[in-house]
């Protein structure tokens, strides 16, 4: 396969330490405001100059433009959605979500799959070090969005849909799913992230012993 160099496109001006700290799970995206093929070939340029065990490149993405497909494939996400919590937890509707539970918003996701205005799938081909190979390529890409002022949040599927959701993109058997990424215009105004501080998530020379912060 021939490879390409590519130089940093002029749009991706974002700081990259603010892209990275205010990057977050944008559920709500704006179904009116469409995302441009020039800014999905920046973000897959992105995604492609990530890192890969021995530079293979397994990654595949499927990028689904088409209105009636975002419809029918946000059907099946919404169907793996719920899959995904009865299995967990045997919810099978709203009422069942506790009121202070984190999955109040990806269950509002999975009623709005079918209006985002782009979704990426990624794939990989067969590879030894296939999944793991992705995750870098991933994050450039969601990195990428927001540097361009988009919002996007990385999901998965449930193996009952996945027939399907191949069957309706004639993806071929041997593709390897890892997630599903819808990508639009943020909807309304969305906060910082938090996390737990690096000081208690990181060992300093033997497990358990903290860093100097
Ligand atoms: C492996 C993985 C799977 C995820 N699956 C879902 C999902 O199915 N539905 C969803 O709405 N969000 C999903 N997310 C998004 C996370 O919930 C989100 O990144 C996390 O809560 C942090 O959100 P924040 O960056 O807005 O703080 C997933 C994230 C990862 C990394």
């Amino acid at each position: 396969m021939d490879m390409v160099r590519l130089d940093s496109p002029p749009e991706l001006t974002m700081p990259i330490g603010e892209a990275m700290f205010s990057q977050r799970a944008t559920r709500r995206l704006d179904p009116d405001r469409p995302v441009s093929d020039a800014q999905l070939q920046i973000i897959l340029n992105a995604a492609s100059k990530a890192p890969s065990g021995g530079n293979t490149q397994p990654a595949r993405c499927l990028v689904i433009r088409d209105r009636d497909a975002i419809h029918e494939f946000g059907k099946l996400y919404f169907e793996a959605w719920w899959a995904k919590r009865r299995d967990a937890y045997g919810w099978t509707s709203k009422a069942d979500i506790p009121e202070d539970s984190v999955y109040r918003l990806p269950a509002l996701l999975a009623d709005e799959m079918v209006n985002a205005p782009t979704i990426i799938l990624v794939y990989s081909e067969p590879s030894g070090v296939a999944a793991s190979s992705t995750f870098p390529g991933v994050q450039n890409l969601l990195l990428a969005a927001r540097a361009l002022g988009l919002g996007s949040v990385l999901t998965t599927l449930h193996p009952q849909v996945m027939e399907r959701v191949n069957a309706m993109f004639e993806v071929p058997e041997a593709m390897e799913f890892h997630c599903c990424i819808p990508i639009g215009y943020p909807r309304g105004k969305f906060g910082p992230t938090s996390r737990r501080p690096t000081s208690a998530t990181t060992s300093w020379n033997r497990w358990g012993q903290p860093p100097p912060w």
